[in-house]
């Protein structure tokens, strides 16, 4: 007997579509990019001795600066949601105002995507490019924004723009709007970013319509120290979570209880400053080369530099943008910047 079927109340379970990921940087093969580990050697061998802080972004990295957000001492992470909270829809008609609808949405060291996830029911991107460094975190990231808009078109990038921004053809060449939320420009030294900025601002290179930046403010340096050097540790095991980084790369024999973490303000440059200090004498070896360090010398591993409303402002025009708005938070910790190109 052939019962008619009520194809209405048939529920297809479609999987959710997949987005497109795309890895120009390959964290498995670092240690064989001779560039790579020339730049490890290189940082530890100079007398003051510096890490860059890309190197702080390995798998468990990205988890513990994840945790570090939670942490009540660390005010950028929440003070920056709750502007975007008060202020997205204002953000939103500013976009609107100069004509961009349906923007390509790219967003720089997108880590878990939770704050473009939150801006993208705003802004309604045509397409969403979260660039990470950290790439099988942002595959999986990449992964829960589809599942939670299952019809935007994303393509995850895998790659280290400290170095240059070059994008793939893949990426929509129209409407591009770059996000680079959480202060992660202030980890550049000052010239950096004001490179990195131009190159945004140039049409012939990042072929941007604008920027939407989130920069950490200057302030009383006990809320800034202790931001970044937490109660819990949770930000010294994510420094000291380098040398097992720089082990993994380089096959050196750093052994992290030999290490103290130190989190500083220096007024005069207006930076944050994490160094790793080294407890006791002790010697470092990998491939052939060694490095002794005496009891309190230090590796510079990470500056983040604060700014006030106006030297961002000052920044943003000379690197070319106009039109220039924030927003920021009752305390003024905290700034959101729109800049058009
Ligand atoms: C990613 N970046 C903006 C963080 C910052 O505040 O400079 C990294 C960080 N370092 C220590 N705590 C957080």
């Amino acid at each position: 007997m052939n019962l008619p079927i009520d194809f209405s109340t048939l529920a297809i379970a479609l999987p959710p579509a997949s987005p497109q990921f795309i890895n120009l940087y390959d964290e498995s093969s670092t240690g064989q990019q001779p560039s790579v580990a020339r730049e490890l050697s290189d940082g530890l061998l100079v007398a003051a001795a510096s890490l860059s802080p890309k190197f702080l972004y390995n798998e468990l990295g990205s988890r513990l600066f994840e945790a570090i957000t939670q942490l009540d001492e660390y005010y950028p992470t929440r003070t920056e949601a709750a502007i975007f909270e008060a202020s997205s829809p204002q953000i939103a008609q500013t976009l609107t105002s100069v004509g961009i609808r349906n923007a390509c949405l790219i967003d720089l060291g997108a880590g878990n995507c939770a704050k473009a996830s939150k801006l993208i029911p705003h802004l309604q991107p045509r397409q969403y490019v979260p660039v990470d460094i950290s790439v099988d975190f942002l595959r999986s990231a990449a992964n829960q924004v589809q599942n939670t808009f299952p019809a935007l078109d994303i393509v995850g990038l895998g790659m280290d723009f400290s170095s240059g921004l070059v994008l793939p053809q893949e990426i929509q060449g129209q409407d591009r709007v770059f996000f680079y939320p959480g202060s992660s420009l202030g980890n550049f030294h000052p010239h950096e970013a004001l490179e990195f900025l131009k190159h945004i601002a140039d049409p012939a290179q990042g072929k941007a319509r604008g920027l939407l930046l989130g920069i950490d403010l200057v302030k009383d340096t006990a809320t800034l120290e202790a931001a970044y050097d937490d109660a819990l540790g949770v930000t010294a095991s994510f420094n000291k979570n380098m040398l097992l980084n720089v082990n993994d790369i380089i096959g050196s024999d750093f052994d992290v209880r030999q290490w103290q973490h130190i989190g500083l303000f220096n007024v005069e440059k207006s930076r944050i400053e994490m160094h790793l200090q080294a407890a006791q004498d002790l010697t470092v070896t990998w491939h052939g080369q060694t490095r002794a360090f005496r009891a309190g010398e230090r590796i510079h591993t990470e500056c983040s530099y604060k700014y006030t409303l106006e030297s961002m402002t000052a920044m943003l025009q000379q690197a070319g943008f106009r039109h220039i708005e924030h927003w920021t938070d009752p305390k003024g910790w905290f700034a959101v910047f729109w800049a058009a190109v």
